[in-house]
């Protein structure tokens, strides 16, 4: 018996029936309905497949985009491929993720270029589905960044969290602390160039980001990971901690160890820490959340808290719980990676980032749980699962291997709900994250996110009693995304577990 091959969708959609046949598209096709969501579309019908749709009634086919609420939840959508197309989304966000949906629809044959006919009904599992580029360990610029939010969120990527800083520099202008971007900005990991935003560059990553229905989290990393910030401000640091580890790791990597006050461009982790008992660090935290608050439509400032190493325990909580305290008081919720949740007082609501392993190790689990205890929620992340920076074979040429080495098939396979001990209500949804110690151009940075975002999109949108919810169909429509992205000039790694087509 020779199975129908399931329509080339990802993520999978809650409930899809294939039609038959397929609906040319014609220059004569007309789109109508919302300006922007008309455009979008237009635009990426016209870069895949050279035909620019037309604007002019009286055409064979039309394809009708509108906004209903009483269609589905937020963010949900319908669509019907015919003799017409008609795409109604939930809300705006709703409208495009149909907009993507019918792109990957569209398909060249022999008889030309057409949308396979299909009726889809959709919305999302969960309300979160993120990820993360590290724009520290290396810079992207704008243009750059606005590529990441395109490629991402045409798989109904949602957020977008920006590591803004780290030992190796500071990425964002702040008014009120000058040197953080004239000292401490200007290069990379290993002495590559590096670089920063303005507050007009980055209202512009915002807006694109918007455009797109991407929430953008800044994260400034505190109390550890804050080499750079004593390069500009020497006083707010402490000398750093050398641990035999990292001076082993320094060593085998030939990478200086790092020295106060000057630029570090090693990636040794754990060294650095603010000055937890000067009030001028919580004068130093409060303007800085001030400043990217007032960028930041969103609801959200994610701190930081990992890896604080040679921070002592009672000097790390003491900061968690004031610096969750000023994002609060700064009117916005605050966001943190697992560890904050050692402190008893941590702000109630904060939302934590569990990036432990899938079976969690030491404290993790208890720390992510005191989010939920403190009436706030958790984004999984889980590093052996999640993190783009993982290779995917031991001798793939980019990332890292820390946590796991990470095949397509190992991305694809977690579930978030199953890492911790709360209720399934506590997950806010997922977020992949891309550190970018080894990644010097966006390319590289693609090569490690596609195809394995594709299979997070999946984890974090389609409902897991959905029929194509699995690992033998993923991969079969996983493989048909590769002309999408040729088109969208996405450099994706074509790993050899994936059955690649070319149309
Ligand atoms: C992390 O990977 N240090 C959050």
């Amino acid at each position: 018996m020779v199975l129908p091959l399931p329509l080339p969708l990802v993520p999978a959609p809650v409930s899809v029936v294939a039609g038959d046949g397929r609906l040319p598209l014609t220059a004569t096709m007309r789109v109508s309905g919302p300006s922007v969501a008309a455009d979008q579309l237009a635009s990426a019908v016209e870069r895949r497949s050279g035909i620019r749709l037309s604007a002019a009634e009286g055409g064979e086919a039309e394809i009708r985009l509108r906004v209903d609420p009483a269609i589905s939840a937020a963010e949900g959508y319908a669509l019907t491929v015919a003799d017409d197309v008609e795409i109604v989304g939930a809300d705006d966000a709703g409208l495009f993720y149909g907009v993507q949906t019918l792109l990957q629809l569209l398909r060249e044959d022999d008889g030309g270029w057409g949308f396979l006919r299909a009726e889809v009904a959709d919305q999302p599992r969960f309300g979160r589905r993120g990820v993360m580029l590290d724009v520290a360990r290396h810079f992207f610029d704008v243009d750059e960044v606005k590529s990441f939010i395109d490629s991402t969120s045409a798989l109904k990527f949602n957020h977008l969290h920006l590591h803004l800083s780290d030992d190796q520099g500071w990425r964002i202008h702040i008014d009120a602390w000058p040197k953080l971007t004239e000292l401490s900005s200007a290069t990379s990991v290993d002495g590559h160039p590096g670089g920063f935003y303005t507050k007009d560059d980055y209202r512009e990553i915002v807006a694109h980001a918007a455009s797109r229905h991407m929430v953008v989290i800044p994260e400034i990393d505190l109390p550890g990971h804050t080499h750079a910030i004593g390069v500009a401000y020497p006083e707010l640091v402490e000398a750093p901690v050398i641990s035999e580890g990292l001076a082993a790791e320094s060593e085998r990597l030939g990478q200086a160890l790092p020295v106060h006050g000057r630029t570090y461009t090693g990636w040794g982790v754990g060294h650095s820490s603010v000055r937890i008992h000067e009030e001028r660090t919580y004068e130093f935290v409060r303007d800085v959340v001030r400043e990217i608050a007032e960028l930041t439509p969103g609801p959200y400032i994610h701190i930081g808290g990992d890896e604080s190493l040679g921070t002592p325990q009672d000097d790390f909580d003491l900061f968690a719980e004031r610096a969750t305290a000023i994002v609060i008081e700064e009117g916005k919720t605050p966001v943190a990676w697992h560890e904050m949740g050692s402190a008893d007082g941590i702000a109630e609501g904060t939302v934590g980032q569990y990036w432990g392993m899938k079976v969690p190790r030491g404290s993790h689990a208890a720390e992510a749980a005191h989010f939920v205890e403190r009436g706030g929620a958790l984004i999984m992340s889980a590093a052996d699962a999640a993190y783009l920076d993982m290779k995917y074979t031991e001798d793939y040429p980019l990332g890292l291997t820390w946590a796991a080495v990470i095949d397509v098939r190992t991305a694809y396979e977690w579930e978030p709900t199953a890492v911790l001990a709360v209720p399934d209500a506590a997950i806010l949804g997922i977020e992949a994250p891309l550190w970018s110690e080894t990644t010097r151009t966006l390319g590289e940075v693609e090569q490690l996110v596609f195809p394995r975002a594709a299979a997070h999109a999946e984890v974090g949108w389609s409902p897991q009693e959905a029929p194509e919810r699995n690992w033998e169909s993923f991969r079969v429509r996983l493989g048909a995304q590769a002309p999408l992205w040729k088109a969208e000039g996405v450099e994706f790694h074509p790993a050899d577990e994936i059955p690649w087509s070319d149309r």
